[in-house]
């Protein structure tokens, strides 16, 4: 066997304001199975994870929720944890971005990229919410479509006719944390210089193999459109770390976000007495792998090495992208119950299901990754239960119950049994280069010889023969070594059967020892390994899904609520008729010059003109429109003397303040002095 090798393995950190659903769990078993494959064959391997959690949704979801950030972090990363535990994801250490290694490893390379010219700084015109004082990202900007004229769509693209364009263009632009009106405010920003780093970066795509020739590709077309300069800076209010030297300036979520994968090992490296420094010198020889969507690509192939080779540390040496999930052939949905979160798929499965069903469809190459649920349950049901736990459930009992549990002592068909190591070559292919459906496949293979053999030569008739011990022991021999070969080679796939399958055989399923037949080796009582998935568990999970949906809208319901002002407490009828209201006309009205929000207002109560000065400057600017108009008064509000003159009065207004300042309106036929009631 080649020298062990040490890798560095990660898998994309999941963002902290989002639960854990089907579409992470593709990736986490993939980067889990070739783990385990990895490790099976006495290669070394530091696997890690953790949450991502900085950002504008973190910090908006957080407040929604009327918690901090670090609360919702604790939440989510606890609930993460578990769901990944619960697919037998066993990560070597679980961490967050949002940590001391993180913030020194980030301010360092930060640092050193300072040092050697990589930082750029530029004055940048972005949109800004006056209400909630923050600028704001795309995502968080909405109106109509200049395109096509949808509305409501997002500041970056129209989900309508799928135009691209800048949030400034939109139309009716309002920002969806306050309703405000963004306003276009300049800041200074602190970029990443990548086209000085263009050479290295062509070339470390192009030459060194880390990434699938369709993705150099694809990059490909990226350098010839031309890299700028990339923006790694956020202005306050930003849940994330400071740039060192600055005081309002906040790393964009994607600077510090991989940088929590050396993070999180530096963790444990640092609670388990390992040296971390050979991790990230550019000198050893560890293989540093990341596991990622293809939506990810840019930052973990660009910006990534980028900001590494600028502070002189260890380069990626494996960048495995792979598709996205879709679900009976379309994108996942909330409304048809195929969103589904990792931790309903639990309630109802097991997540063997699930990891052999994705193994057996993915590839090295780039593509998606369909969840049919029917073909799933015919899957599982056909070769889990029916060709592998059937063939030691076919032979088993001959063993314990007329041989005491013993193997015999020699095969009774040599020939089945070399047939895995033939296998054994394309599983290790297939692990190795991630072409897990072509192990899977190469395992079936042997399976059905196996099972095809057990019919032929159909143990529980020989048992009903006279003199045929030796037979029925050595057939039934040779089909448990080759139920043990299979389930060896599915072990990264399948670790709970494997377990449980090396407790029944009394051994440890080696992989070096698959081409080794136990004999004369005494085994445990077989138990029921795997049942049958029945539709009615699909149909269940699925209900449950849509039962999620319904609960996330109720929640968000309630976060929404959470941003009225609450009510005031009750009064009676008499604690109302206390206050004075009077249909009136505005007969007059003027900007006061000095004040930010005030206009002067004349009202005609009928019986009387009052003055009054009300906040309706920037919702309604254009002052000779509101004369004429009615107007609801609170006529016995005690007159209160301002910097600007005496005001009597107050007109009625609902919304938030600034431009979103509603006046009351009065349905013809009302008369100027009449009181509300
Ligand atoms: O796309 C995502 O879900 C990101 N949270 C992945 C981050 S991967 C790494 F860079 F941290
Ligand atoms: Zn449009």
């Amino acid at each position: 066997m080649s020298e062990a090798k040490t890798y560095l393995v990660t898998n994309a950190l999941p963002y902290a304001n989002g639960p854990i659903h089907l579409g992470h769990m593709l990736e986490h078993i993939q980067s889990d199975i070739w783990v385990r494959f990895q490790r099976a064959v006495g290669n070394k391997v530091f696997y890690v994870c953790g949450d991502d959690c900085h950002g504008t949704p973190v910090m908006i979801k957080a407040h929604q929720l009327g918690i901090t950030p670090e609360q919702m972090i604790e939440q989510t990363s606890k609930s993460h944890y578990e769901d990944l535990q619960g697919f037998l994801v066993h990560y070597d250490n679980y961490y967050r971005t949002h940590s001391k290694e993180n913030e020194e490893i980030s301010s360092e390379m930060y640092k050193k990229a300072l040092e050697k010219g990589f930082i750029i700084t530029k004055k940048i015109s972005q949109l800004y919410d006056p209400e909630k004082q923050m600028f704001l990202p795309d995502r968080f900007v909405k109106g109509t479509c200049p395109r096509c004229g949808a509305k409501d769509q997002y500041g970056d693209n129209c989900e309508v006719c799928g135009a691209t364009y800048e949030p400034t263009e939109l139309k009716d632009a309002y920002s969806t944390v306050s309703g405000a009106k963004p306003e276009l405010r300049e800041s200074l920003h602190y970029f990443f210089d990548l086209p000085k780093a263009h050479d290295f970066l062509h070339s470390f795509i192009k030459d060194s193999g880390v990434i699938q020739k369709e993705m150099s590709n694809k990059l490909e077309e990226w350098f010839k459109a031309g890299l700028k300069p990339w923006d790694i800076s956020r202005d306050a209010p930003y849940f994330g770390f400071k740039i060192p030297g600055t005081e309002d300036k906040f790393f964009y979520v994607w600077m510090d976000a991989p940088i929590g994968y050396l993070a999180s090992l530096k963790n444990y490296c640092d609670t388990h007495a390992i040296d971390f420094a050979p991790f990230i010198d550019d000198k050893s020889d560890i293989e540093m792998c990341h596991f990622i969507g293809k939506d990810i690509l840019y930052f973990h192939s660009l910006f990534w090495p980028a900001t590494l080779m600028a502070a002189d540390m260890k380069l990626p040496s494996h960048i495995f992208v792979h598709g996205y999930v879709t679900v009976n052939g379309a994108k996942m949905s909330k409304s048809k119950g195929t969103f589904i979160k990792a931790n309903t798929y639990l309630k109802f499965l097991k997540p063997e299901s699930l990891r052999y069903y994705f193994a057996s469809k993915l590839s090295s190459q780039v593509i998606d990754v369909d969840l049919s649920l029917d073909d799933f349950m015919a899957k599982v049901n056909s070769d889990i239960v029916g060709k592998v736990v059937n063939l030691a459930s076919r032979t088993a009992g001959f063993i314990s119950k007329r041989f005491d549990g013993k193997l015999a002592k020699q095969a009774w068909n040599e020939e089945i049994l070399s047939k895995i190591a033939v296998t054994k070559k394309a599983v290790y292919e297939g692990y190795s280069s991630r072409n897990y459906g072509d192990a899977v496949r190469a395992v079936m293979e042997l399976a059905d010889e196996a099972n095809r053999y057990i019919d032929k030569e159909a143990p529980w008739v020989i048992a009903k023969e006279e003199g045929q011990e030796d037979k029925l022991q050595r057939v039934c021999t040779d089909g448990l070594n080759l139920f043990r070969a299979l389930i060896t080679f599915l072990s990264p796939i399948l670790p709970e059967v494997a377990a449980h399958a090396a407790e029944f055989l009394n051994d440890d399923l080696k992989f070096q020892d698959v081409e080794k037949p136990l004999y004369d080796h005494a085994i445990n009582r077989f138990k029921p390994l795997y049942s049958r998935i029945e539709k009615s568990q699909i149909d269940a999970m699925i209900e449950a899904s849509k039962e999620d949906l319904k609960k996330a809208q109720a929640q968000n319901n309630q976060a929404q609520k959470q941003e009225f002002e609450p009510l005031a407490d009750e009064i009676t009828i008499d604690d109302f008729a206390k206050v004075d209201l009077r249909i009136g006309t505005i007969v007059k009205a003027e900007e006061v010059k000095e004040a930010r929000k005030l206009l002067k207002l004349e009202v005609d109560i009928g019986f009387e003109k009052r003055q009054v000065f009300a906040g309706l400057k920037q919702a309604y600017g254009d002052v000779a429109k509101l004369v004429g108009r009615k107007v609801v008064l609170v006529a016995n509000l005690k007159p209160r003397q301002m910097k600007f003159g005496l005001s009597s009065g107050m007109v009625t207004a609902a919304g938030p303040g600034n431009d979103k300042v509603f006046l009351l309106g009065v349905d013809d036929g009302a008369q100027n002095g009449d009181r509300v009631h």
